[in-house]
């Protein structure tokens, strides 16, 4: 079976075409979200794709259920719904890292708090939780639906799997949220507080990640 590339969050790891995005993410302990074990619930592992979207499975009506078409449009995806099917290369960031780098960079590494940043935060938390409100709470319904008729596995074996993937990737993040002790500049030329802003100081994020890895 042919492997793919998947750049998540900076790392380069190999997939399976078929497995999702989650499954690959939890396996790599790459910060992502997954509250809900990957059943379309939470959206806690929502990820920005940044290149090869045409490798993944499109949208599926649970992505279509939480996410608006804007927020589609913009490459976000559910990584527990994303399954690769082509022959990569893919490139993603997930929500969660996107928050925790925005928060590394408001922390300032120094104990002093930078506005500019918590605004760029603070910009970031509102639009993902307006884009929520989109469909609320038919959205809601649906998902109980759903699961109500096809409830989700909670097999102590399942849960024992979710808690300790759930303390792999949160103990990882912490240590590198730790070594962020200098949190990468914001690059200030888009006008402020646009979504431009946003994007602009998760792309001099991801660069100086890259360069602090080497
Ligand atoms: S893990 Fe909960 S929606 Fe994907």
């Amino acid at each position: 079976m042919p492997t793919v590339t998947i750049t998540i969050n900076d790392q380069q790891v190999s997939a399976q075409a078929g497995e999702r995005l989650l499954d690959v993410a939890r396996r790599e302990q790459a910060h992502i979200g997954f509250v809900c074990d990957g059943n379309g619930f939470c959206q806690t592992c929502q990820c920005r794709v940044l290149a090869g979207n045409e490798h993944l499975s499109p949208p599926n009506e649970i992505e279509k259920n939480w996410l608006p078409q804007q927020r589609l449009d913009d490459g976000y995806r559910l990584a527990c719904q994303a399954a690769v099917r082509g022959r990569g290369p893919i490139e993603t960031i997930t929500v969660a890292e996107e928050l925790r780098r925005l928060l590394a960079a408001a922390l300032n590494g120094s104990g002093t708090v930078r506005r500019d940043a918590v605004r760029d935060l603070t910009i970031y938390l509102t639009r993902i939780n307006l884009d929520q409100l989109v469909f609320y709470p038919w959205n809601m319904f649906s998902t109980v639906l759903r699961l109500i008729s096809s409830p989700p596995d909670l097999s102590a074996e399942r849960l024992n799997a979710l808690l300790r993937d759930a303390q792999a990737v949160t103990g990882r993040a912490w240590d590198e949220r730790g070594n962020a002790a200098t949190p990468p500049p914001i690059a200030r030329t888009p006008a402020r507080g646009s979504a431009e802003a946003v994007s602009a100081a998760l792309r001099a994020a991801q660069r100086a990640n890259r360069a602090a890895r080497g």
